[in-house]
């Protein structure tokens, strides 16, 4: 069975739709585990009420970059995932990381890549005046939210959108769109 591995920053909210996706059989794979860089996620606590392993790696107790992503991937690679899933994962990665998972690593980003790369993508596309905006599901490279898409999920931004809004509609696009990207990755290892 395909083996993931989640991380999160957060609430925690497209690992969830993970979970739920798997629990209705609509992905076939199993959550090795969920791992954290903020003791305090609140996504920590549905995983362990799951009962899937969650264990946390507190960027903040390392001196550098390079010191944190090696303790990081020694933590994954404890779970041997087909699989790294950033779920609102908040750290930019070192190009060594990203290497060591090569063609192994999801993102899911908050707009239409390549449109509005890195923070605040939903102001950023309203300012813009853009008529659509969505989000992204990608592969990740050593470049900040740069590597190939995988599927991506189109809202309409409307008059009266406030970012909050519109982020609120993007995120019910997220949970659908990352588990179905998922699925459609393990359907491909499979062939
Ligand atoms: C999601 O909107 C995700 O796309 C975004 O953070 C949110 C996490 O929510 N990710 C990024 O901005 C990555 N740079 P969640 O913790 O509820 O899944």
């Amino acid at each position: 069975k395909t083996r993931l591995v989640i991380l999160i920053s957060g609430r925690g909210s497209n690992m969830r739709s993970i979970i739920e996706a798997i629990d209705a059989q609509q992905i076939d794979a199993t959550v090795s585990a969920v791992i954290s860089n903020r003791p305090d996620a609140a996504g920590l606590d549905y995983a362990k009420a799951q009962s899937i392993a969650t264990a946390v790696v507190d960027h903040k107790t390392f001196s550098d970059r390079d010191s944190f992503d090696k303790a990081l991937a020694e933590r994954i690679d404890d779970y041997k995932p087909d699989f790294v899933i950033l779920a609102g994962f908040m750290r930019i990665l070192t190009s060594g990381f990203v290497e060591h998972y090569r063609n192994k690593l999801i993102n899911i980003h908050p707009s239409l890549l390549p449109k509005f790369k890195g923070l605040n993508t939903h102001q950023r596309a309203i300012d813009a005046g853009e008529k659509e905006h969505g989000a992204s599901v990608h592969f990740v490279t050593a470049e900040l939210d740069d590597g190939p898409v995988i599927m991506q999920a189109k809202v309409n931004i409307l008059a009266d959108d406030s970012a909050e809004s519109l982020a609120a509609r993007v995120l019910d696009q997220e949970h659908q769109l990352y588990p179905a990207a998922i699925q459609k990755l393990v359907n491909s290892k499979q062939d």
